[in-house]
């Protein structure tokens, strides 16, 4: 009875420190979504379907308007593999509220979003996104300069017919969506040295922000 109490009361507690911070999220957000949309316009019209120079453009200008202490500069691509999609991603940022990544594949790919505990904002650079949610008949078409806006909770099927990279922003409560990038690695690719680069650049890059004080 006692441990039950106890349980009781601390899943209370729990509760209650989790509805604090979460209307709080904003707060610890760095990045403005109609800045990032902004800015990955301005780098599509400077550098047409040249991917390398947009990304390099977007990066210098963050670098300047957010701090250096906030972003990784080297750009360390690793694959990703995640609701049966395959693609690579260079992460820009990575904080217990935020991520921003370069995501894209230069050959096409096509899965399951995920279902996640934050926000997503994904601003196509080059190439088109496709998605589709049950119930329509017709695909959502996401071409260069566009944003596809996945509401938290909110779940598609999408796919990059051939190559495609977007500027990937997600906030809200970013560990919870690691199970879902992980996932794959345990049921299909079985790809550790990926796993653990992965794990060893977003460790190093949350625990450098959550040193300055950033979560
Ligand atoms: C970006 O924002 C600036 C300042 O608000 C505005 O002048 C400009 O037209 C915007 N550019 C694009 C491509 O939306
Ligand atoms: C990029 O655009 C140029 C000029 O419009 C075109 O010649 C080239 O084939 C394009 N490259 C890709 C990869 O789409």
């Amino acid at each position: 009875m006692r441990v039950l109490s106890f349980l009781i009361a601390l899943v209370a507690l729990l509760t209650g420190v989790y509805k604090y911070f979460d209307s709080r999220l904003e707060q610890f957000y760095i990045f403005d979504p109609a800045h990032l949309h902004n800015l990955s316009q301005r780098a599509i019209a400077a550098h047409g379907n040249d991917t390398r120079s947009i990304v390099n453009y977007i990066v210098a200008e963050l670098d300047e308007k957010v701090g250096a202490t906030h972003l990784n500069k080297e750009e360390e691509w690793v694959f990703n593999n995640a609701g049966g999609a395959m693609g690579a991603m260079y992460i820009i940022h990575a904080s217990i509220t935020e991520y921003l990544i370069i995501f894209g594949t230069a050959i096409g790919t096509e899965g399951h979003t995920g279902r996640h505990t934050a926000d997503d904002y994904f601003n196509i650079l080059t190439g088109t996104q496709l998605a589709y949610v049950p119930g329509s008949y017709e695909p959502e078409v996401y071409p260069p300069g566009s944003v596809h806006h996945l509401h938290r909770g909110d779940v598609k099927q999408y796919k990059m017919d051939s190559s495609c990279f977007a500027l990937e922003y997600a906030r809200g409560w970013i560990p919870p969506m690691l199970f879902f990038g992980y996932a794959d690695t345990f049921s299909s690719t079985l790809d550790f040295p990926t796993l653990w680069d992965t794990s060893r650049i977003t460790g190093r890059e949350m625990i450098a922000n959550a040193l300055k004080g950033k979560f």
